[in-house]
């Protein structure tokens, strides 16, 4: 064959495009895992950039002609070492694209003249959602689930049942009867948004890593080597199609699918059976619709040939079927230019750049600012050191091309290169803070010893980005929940110098005078602010300040309020590192006092070897411990401790465990919205009682408490006769 690879893209004919893009395919990944597994690279930066580039151009000249595993929808090479390797008996292939509603024509007359002769053939189709998670393989033996693998490169993938069996759409044992003897049920594992949210908020909460999407997300919490972190990444699988089998499922795909269900599995309720092209595009916009309530990531509809005697006959072409196809969506994409690159400082100082953009509408929403994450980011790599954006990295004056799939957070998903300022340079990250200048450090992960992707001001307590930040955590929700105590009052107050640690809100009712200035020259200004905007004169002035007296009291009266909070609440409001509500929960079980966390944690700290002094309690490891000595070994912290203790007196946690609460000994599981009571507090007050508060109704649940609104949790328990009473029953039978 002719060596195109030197070539002018715009001179290569459809054919030899599609030979060029399946030769860099193969050239990039071999470059991927000489560098990324090997620690071997063969080839240097700029040939292996350029590799990409060209792959780029082709894709963008010949858009329909990208493939399945293309470079540029690669999620990174996959981990080096501890899996064990799975070949997949039936390889797991790749779908056809289509992006037009004529590509999907295309295809349907492509079925049909297939079978042309076949002249009273009435070939059927389905239509359902394309996941964007990671697939994977499950083998069932006996209808017992014996191993699970990754997709791998199509032929051979990775071995990681543990991690597989943590997900609890996944069963163990297939329900109901008929099913083979052995089959590989094949299908997608994907996060949730709520879920992926909620991660990245306890992390944040906690100074932890860093996370870009749901996507990437599930891949590197399916690659953990430790299953119990798989486990609380609460992943999900959908099942949609097979592999190896004793005998085929049904005759058909949608009735497959349907029987996935009866033996267990979750299948997408958005699967229809369909006749024509219209009833497929239809599917195809309903899907669409919809894409943004799902609560998850999809990117298309994939379309299949329904009768399986139809789809062996079609077969199929260089790892694709010919038989099914995936019509993408439009992504939500725009470009814009990066202005500027700020660095925002937060409450554990991690230093959090983003990227101020040429306002650009995209999904019919104005996108001005979008995250960068963190240094490793900027420079084109997620945080397992994988190439993000082909490895491009993000420059001040870049064009971008921003999107907001069916995430509502918008992303850089590519640099136009070509549009790059001849003078561009490489952003240099800070090594200092922006706020208090004190050094700006990477850690090192002890366990891992790879560096943090997060740098970090060192300057804890004189920083005042990290005291403020800190602040706004002490009166958020979780922590002491102040009411009327925002983060925008919290700013005011801090930059008057009228609360400087959180002793000084409890005393602020002293230095009213000076708080009711503060907020009346904000109501100026934004008074002011709003009159240039609008044109318009002011009227009533008073009205606003007498609004503003009644406020203060109401504020002051709910700070009082809050002077004897949880002891579980008060250390979560602290901010300590790593220490969320969970584990907070755990230290005010354990120790019952402030009084005696504080002489635990000082013990400790002055310890030689802290782990040695520190109570073994469940759920509190090392992270959590060192966090502890940090802390507490902080002289500086002594003294914000000790004035904040003399304003508030956090309850002591006591743990009723007597035989007289009627709970004690018992799982209980809350579920439904609950009215008296948030579902935090249900929890902590069951534990009071000495009960074992569970996530999931199992057989082992003795008592479900079900509000309005109880869905699954509320069916298990009818089924598994397990005791089931309202909220009010409940505090009838705890007596409160
Ligand atoms: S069917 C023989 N159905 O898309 C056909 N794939 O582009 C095998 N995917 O690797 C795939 N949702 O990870 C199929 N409803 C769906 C899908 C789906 C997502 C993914 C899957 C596969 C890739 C192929």
């Amino acid at each position: 064959m002719t060596d195109l690879s030197n070539k002018p893209v715009d001179e290569l004919t459809e054919p030899e495009a599609d030979a060029e893009l399946a030769r860099l395919a193969r050239a990039i990944a071999e470059a991927d895992i000489a560098y990324h597994q090997n620690d071997a690279p063969e080839i240097t930066d700029a040939d292996y950039d350029a590799m990409r580039r060209r792959n780029d151009a082709i894709e963008e000249a010949f858009p329909h002609l990208v493939r399945e595993d293309s470079p540029s929808l690669s999620v990174g090479a996959p981990p080096a070492e501890g899996f064990a390797k799975v070949r997949h008996a039936v390889p797991m292939l790749s779908l056809a694209k289509a992006y037009t509603d004529e590509d999907v024509v295309d295809f349907i007359t492509r079925g049909r003249r297939f079978f042309e002769r076949d002249k009273d053939l009435d070939i059927a189709f389905t239509a359902e959602p394309k996941i964007d998670g990671l697939s994977a393989s499950l083998l069932y033996e006996n209808g017992v689930f014996v191993r699970g693998a990754t997709r791998g490169d199509g032929a051979v993938g990775e071995d990681i049942t543990a991690n597989l069996r943590t997900i609890k759409d996944i069963p163990e044992k297939l329900k109901g009867s008929g099913w083979p003897a052995s089959i590989e049920i094949r299908g997608e594992v994907y996060m949730t948004y709520a879920e992926f949210q909620a991660l990245k908020a306890r992390s944040a909460a906690s100074g932890g890593q860093d996370y870009v999407n749901p996507r990437n997300t599930a891949a590197g919490s399916l690659r953990q080597k430790d299953a119990s972190v798989t486990a609380s990444r609460n992943l999900k699988f959908f099942a949609y199609a097979w592999g190896a089998t004793t005998e085929d499922p049904a005759p058909t795909q949608y009735d497959a699918v349907q029987k996935f269900a009866e033996w267990g599995f979750q299948v997408t309720p958005l699967m229809v059976r369909a006749r024509s092209v219209d009833e497929l595009i239809a599917q195809y916009r309903l899907i669409e619709e919809q894409r943004s309530s799902l609560g998850y990531d999809i990117d298309g509809v994939v379309y299949k040939v329904d009768q399986l005697e139809l789809q062996r006959r079609w077969g199929f072409v260089t790892g694709e079927p010919r038989w099914a196809v995936a019509h993408k969506f439009p992504a939500e994409q725009a470009s814009t230019v990066v202005k500027r690159i700020d660095i925002q400082v937060g409450r554990t100082g991690t230093l959090a750049p983003v990227a101020r953009l040429e306002p650009v509408t995209v999904g019919g929403v104005v996108v001005e600012n979008v995250t960068l994450h963190n240094e490793d980011y900027i420079k084109g790599f997620d945080s397992n050191g994988m190439p993000i954006r082909e490895g491009v990295d993000i420059r001040i004056g870049d064009t971008v091309v921003i999107q907001r799939a069916g995430d509502v957070i918008p992303q850089i998903v590519r640099v136009v290169l070509e549009k790059r300022p001849s003078d561009a340079v490489p952003y240099e990250f800070p090594h200092e803070c922006p706020v208090c200048g004190s050094p700006a450090t990477r850690e090192i992960n002890e366990k891992t010893g790879k560096e943090d992707s997060r740098r970090r001001c060192t300057g804890e307590l004189i920083c005042p980005a990290q005291a403020v930040e800190g602040l706004r955590h002490f009166v958020s929700r979780g922590a002491l929940d102040i009411e009327g105590l925002g983060a925008e009052n919290i700013e005011l107050f801090f930059s008057k110098g009228l609360v400087r640690t959180a002793a000084d809100i409890f005393t602020l009712h002293e230095r009213r005078p000076a708080v009711q200035q503060a907020l009346a020259e904000r109501r100026e200004e934004q008074a002011r602010l709003r009159e240039a905007a609008s044109g318009k004169t002011r009227k009533n002035v008073r009205s606003v300040e007498d609004r503003n007296f009644e406020g203060l009291d109401k504020l002051f009266k709910a700070i009082d309020d809050r002077r004897e909070p949880e002891l579980d609440r008060f250390i979560f409001a602290l901010g300590i590192r790593h220490i969320g509500e969970t584990t907070a929960a755990v230290l005010a079980r354990t120790f019952s006092t402030m009084e005696e966390l504080i002489r635990v944690g000082k013990e400790t700290a002055g310890a030689e070897d802290p782990k040695a002094v520190f109570p073994s309690v469940d759920g509190i490891g090392g992270t959590v411990i060192e966090a502890l000595t940090d802390f507490f070994g902080n002289e500086r912290n002594d003294d914000v401790l000790d004035r904040l203790l003399e304003q508030v007196h956090p309850k002591p946690y006591i743990v009723n465990v007597s035989a007289d609460s009627v709970v004690a000994g018992k799982t209980v599981v809350f579920t439904g919205s609950l009215e008296k009571m948030s579902r935090s507090e249900a929890k902590a007050m069951a534990e009071r009682l000495g009960a074992k508060v569970a996530g999931s109704v199992s057989a082992q649940t003795d008592i479900l408490v079900a509000g309005p609104g109880a869905g699954s949790k509320l069916k298990k328990a009818e089924e598994l006769g397990v005791e089931v009473i309202s909220e009010d029953a409940w505090f009838e039978r705890v007596g409160k």
